[in-house]
């Protein structure tokens, strides 16, 4: 009889063992909630691909993020769903556009109860569907976008915005925004860069959400998914300009990614568990394939245990609430 004396099963027999002997561990603060909110008055329109997300109004948003407060999440990342798309994205700017009007609303709901933080991207808000502006070649003009990039960093932060999402991927993006706001004296809104934001199917479902016009793809401004390296340096890179937080995007398949930058960050590293992971898990889950409430809690988990110090997921409400729950 061979008899083991490293038995690591010891730690594992009791739940109060195991609870004790867990190296990492969830909290509704370090959860971030996206939302959509969209141009009408009307009522919230539910997206078909993302069961249980909606596309708001204004006020149906006012009470989403009460009730996110009321679950102790630390923020959101507000999207805009603009009625009328042009070429420049116009609508990005307009202090009255949907995002900004949804900003201060949102503000003006909370106040410090929760971070209320804003996707800054062109994707929105152009006719193509584009994160930038285009040449007249039709490619994307990584330098004229980066002065889109700036006026709408300065009309978040007027709308009251204490943290912008970049996800755009332009070279430069951060430096230039960061100088933008130094410049007018929002030297206290911070900067979310997507650093790592992967090329990735696991999007569709999002496009869906902001009704997206883009035909084609975005491989030549966002990451090619066959590259590890390149995300660490995009992540270096956005800290050298003078990000306030690194992000890594979308979060399940890109775990290696997460791990390596978290691994030589100085600043915070968060992820994005992106719409295409929400509508795996709920599209499984809605066959009986799967137990939903465990797949949710392990890939958040998983994801905060490859490095992330914060998950931007469409289940943080929710989660929240598991986690508070009294055994
Ligand atoms: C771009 C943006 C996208 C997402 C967040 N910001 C879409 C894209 O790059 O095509 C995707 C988020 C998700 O899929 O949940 N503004």
């Amino acid at each position: 009889m061979i008899n083991p004396v490293i038995r690591p099963r010891r730690l594992r027999t009791t739940p109060a063992l195991r609870r004790l002997a867990s190296e990492t561990r969830l909290h509704p603060s370090e959860l971030v909630l996206p939302m959509f909110v969209r141009e009408g008055t009307g009522a919230a329109v539910p997206i078909q691909s993302m069961p249980g997300v909606v596309q708001h109004t204004v006020d149906s948003a006012r009470r989403a993020v009460a009730r996110a407060a009321e679950a102790g999440i630390g923020g959101i990342m507000l999207f805009g769903v603009p009625d009328l798309r042009d070429a420049v994205g116009t609508g990005a700017t307009d202090p009255d556009g949907i995002l900004n009007v949804a900003t201060r609303a949102l503000v003006a709901e909370v106040g410090d109860a929760l971070v209320v933080q804003t996707d800054l991207c062109l994707d929105e808000f152009t006719d193509h569907g584009h994160c930038g502006v285009l040449s007249v070649d039709g490619t994307v003009d990584n330098d004229t976008t980066l002065e889109r990039y700036r006026e709408m960093a300065l009309v978040q932060a007027a709308s009251g915005s204490q943290l912008l999402g970049l996800s755009g991927m332009m070279d430069g993006q951060v430096a230039a925004v960061r100088e933008a706001l130094d410049q007018s004296g929002y030297v206290d809104t911070a900067v979310l860069a997507y650093s790592a934001k992967y090329a990735s199917a696991f999007y569709g479902p999002f496009r869906d959400a902001v009704e997206s016009t883009l035909v084609g793809d975005r491989r030549s401004y966002q990451l090619d998914p066959a590259n590890r390296r390149e995300g660490v340096r995009e992540a270096l890179l956005d800290i050298s300009e003078g990000a306030d937080i690194v992000m890594v995007k979308p979060a399940g398949s890109y775990l290696d990614v997460l791990a390596d930058v978290s691994a030589v960050s100085d600043i915070p590293v968060w992820a994005y568990q992106v719409s295409g992971e929400y509508a795996m898990i709920e599209a499984a889950a809605a066959h009986g394939w799967i137990d939903r409430r465990r797949a949710i809690e392990e890939s958040v988990l998983s994801i905060r245990r490859a490095g992330a110090d914060a998950v931007l997921t469409y289940w943080a409400v929710e989660l929240a609430d598991w986690l508070t729950e009294r055994p």
